[in-house]
């Protein structure tokens, strides 16, 4: 019988934990006046790249898979660009400091500088497009994968929020999104894998000297979003759970930023990169990145915001799964039901129990699926050793009646529990004190 328990030495096992507080960090170490400067000393130009020699390679030394694969993995950045450059303004409005609106101004220079790049590339290399951005958009539309619309359209809301909201916690969030989550975990990482394999196949010279410039300036961005988000933790005690519930709405889309067209992971490997590799390496550098501003992931508000007792490698390989099998994300067909994708489903409710549940005995939920294939789970949250296990329990406290997929979706926030409560797709049965419990042990918002 398959049963999942929650993994030593998570934050669950290890119970809540005191804050950071104001010991020195690696964002100490980062000056508002150095960033300045290091723009000015970093400035290049987009417009004076000889694209020449790389059109030549294009046609002649990528074979037609890897031009393709190319094309679809660029088009994310030159898509992600534009949309950067464009709702950066908001974040300049919000900024306590003069000297944080200065650097964010040149923040949207570069990112204006990084559109034209890819714009370029995109119509004297690729052929796309007639010179001008929109045209060269929307050549590359189609490429866009589901989880990269899904951030994109959350950094064009968040935008939104943060011009009709510019307090400090929405800066927060606002800058956990950006700067954590795009640039550092998803951008950062994509760049180092376009710029290793180009040098190490010697290929696309100016593309690549672009690409150079365009990932030391990101480093800038990134150093910035620490040294920022580390101040507004320190002058706001709500900017962390802001930073949590924004990185628990976003991460689950992160697993199909990278999603390769139908999952072929040639799109990748064709490039000597796996998709765990990649992903691992976005994990890790958004944990280093959240650690030297002073949120250590483990220690935020709420719920694990990456499940705990994982390494980076194997966070990204779960995320992925989960994704491929319509759990979390954009389900792009019906979820999975095989007894490994349950298995895996339930290991990933024991990692979202919230540690901080205040439940004071024992308490069991347990799912009855309405579908005659998916047999019946159920859940035990107790201090420091929650599991979940296949089958029906001794003495449940509640129990759900409910479809399969209704279920997935609930977990996978695509459809709203209470709701499906309101409407009779899930119907409780139990001790009603119990449906209070598990919002504390699944707290929403
Ligand atoms: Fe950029
Ligand atoms: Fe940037």
């Amino acid at each position: 019988m398959a049963t999942t328990t929650t993994p030593a030495g998570s934050a669950a096992a290890r119970g809540p934990q005191a804050s950071a507080g104001v010991a020195s960090l690696p964002a100490d170490a980062i000056s508002y006046e150095d960033l300045y400067a290091r723009w000015e000393r970093g400035n290049w130009s987009a417009m004076e790249l000889d694209f020449t020699e790389d059109a030549r390679q294009w046609r002649e030394e990528f074979t037609d898979f890897e031009r393709k694969a190319a094309l679809w993995n660029y088009s994310l950045f030159f898509w992600g660009e534009d949309a950067v450059a464009d709702n950066l303004s908001p974040y300049i409005d919000a900024a306590p400091r003069e000297e944080q609106k200065y650097f964010l101004a040149t923040q949207q220079v570069d990112e204006a500088r990084h559109a034209v790049f890819f714009k370029r590339f995109m119509q004297e290399v690729c052929g796309l497009g007639d010179g001008s951005m929109a045209s060269g958009l929307n050549a590359i539309e189609h490429e866009l994968t589901p989880g990269f619309r899904k951030i994109f359209a959350r950094l064009d809301s968040m935008a939104d929020e943060l011009r009709a909201d510019g307090s400090r916690p929405k800066l927060g969030a606002a800058i956990a999104l950006y700067h954590f989550v795009i640039e550092a975990s998803l951008a950062q990482t994509g760049q180092h894998m376009i710029t290793t394999y180009l040098e190490e196949r010697n290929l696309l010279p100016a593309f690549r000297q672009g690409m150079e410039n365009v990932a030391l300036d990101e480093q800038r961005h990134i150093g910035f979003g620490v040294k920022l988000l580390c101040d507004l933790n320190r002058e706001d005690p709500r900017v962390a759970g802001a930073v949590a519930k924004l990185l628990r709405e976003v991460l689950p889309w992160t697993g199909q930023v990278l999603q390769p067209p139908g999952w072929d992971e040639r799109y990748l490997t064709c490039f000597g990169y796996t998709y765990d590799r990649i992903g691992g390496e976005g994990v890790s550098s958004l944990q280093t990145k959240l650690r030297s501003a002073g949120l250590p992931h483990e220690q935020l508000p709420g719920p694990p915001v990456i499940p705990p007792g994982l390494s980076p490698e194997e966070i990204s390989k779960v995320g992925r799964q989960m994704a491929m099998a319509g759990i979390i994300g954009v389900r792009e067909g019906p979820s999975k039901r095989d007894p490994e994708t349950l298995t895996l489903l339930f290991d990933q409710i024991v990692r979202q129990v919230n540690p901080q549940h205040g439940l004071r005995k024992p308490t069991t939920f347990q799912w009855e699926f309405t579908d005659p294939d998916v047999p019946t789970w159920h859940l035990t949250v107790n201090n420091g050793s929650s599991r979940a296990s296949q089958g029906e329990a001794p003495k449940p406290d509640l129990r759900f009646r409910v479809g399969y997929q209704d279920f997935v979706d609930i977990i996978g926030d695509r459809l709203n529990p209470v709701r499906a409560v309101a409407t009779g797709r899930m119907r409780p049965r139990g001790n009603p004190l119990a449906l209070r419990w598990l919002l504390k042990v699944f707290p929403r918002g």
